[in-house]
């Protein structure tokens, strides 16, 4: 007996320490679990701004090379336009006047009217308030305005006289109550001076995807 107490005190010193061990081995081992877990968490959240900096960057140096351009008072043409935009996946621009127009302003019923002054002035050229943009990394551009008076908006030849749309190609659309596009397309063309000018189209502010993929089609 005498003998087998060392013995035994050994194999108890011996067990202790393997618990020990055992303890301290897995304490890293939960700690390397948190870390890799929080690094795996920082690592998405990196990774995934690195996906909005990539497309952010993308943007910038892969730039689209299609435009949609418009004017609109009331939204209708400017639903349109987004839809153009998101079947061509290209960038968007509004022009936006310098002195929004009022209910009041837009009403083709009184003679005195700002919308009916300036239409019944061609060589007027109301101020737009938006930020200049550059056009000439684009190919195509498609410029929407609504159909005032028959004709476009004044505020659309202001912006197509401050800008050179060489090698570019112009596609002009618009929405009105009933009446055609006309000789609006024709006039952008003219006061441009610079610009390849596709024949332009009506459509109706319900136009469906549909309808405007087959027409984006018909131009290529
Ligand atoms: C001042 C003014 C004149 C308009 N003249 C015409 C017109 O001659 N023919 C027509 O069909 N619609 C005419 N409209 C209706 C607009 O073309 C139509 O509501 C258009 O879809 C509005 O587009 P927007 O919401 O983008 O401004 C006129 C609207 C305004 C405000």
């Amino acid at each position: 007996m005498r003998k087998l107490i060392p013995f035994l005190l050994v194999i108890t010193l011996f067990i202790g320490l393997i618990g020990c061990s055992s303890k301290t081995n897995k304490t890293p081992t939960e700690t390397n679990d948190t870390s890799d877990i929080s690094s795996k968490t920082e690592n998405k959240s990196v990774n995934d701004n690195s996906i909005e900096s990539n497309s952010s960057t993308n943007s910038n140096t892969d730039k689209k090379d299609t435009l949609v351009v418009v004017f609109s008072a009331t939204g209708t043409t400017k639903n349109v336009a987004k839809k153009i935009a998101e079947i061509e996946n290209a960038d968007f621009y509004e022009i936006e006047p310098k002195k929004e127009y009022t209910t009041a302003d837009l009403n083709w019923n009184d003679r005195n009217s700002r919308s009916t002054k300036e239409q019944n002035d061609p060589k007027s050229r109301p101020e737009i308030g938006s930020e200049k943009i550059s056009v000439k990394e684009y190919k195509k551009i498609y410029i929407g305005f609504p159909i005032w008076w028959g004709e476009e908006p004044r505020i659309v030849d202001t912006f197509v006289e401050n800008y050179d749309f060489s090698d570019i190609t112009m596609i002009p659309f618009c929405t009105s109550s009933s009446s055609s596009i006309g000789r609006s397309g024709q006039n952008l063309a003219e006061n441009a001076k610079s610009g390849t000018w596709l024949d332009g189209k009506r459509f109706s502010g319900s136009v469906s995807e549909t309808e405007l993929e087959n027409w984006i089609n018909s131009l290529k």
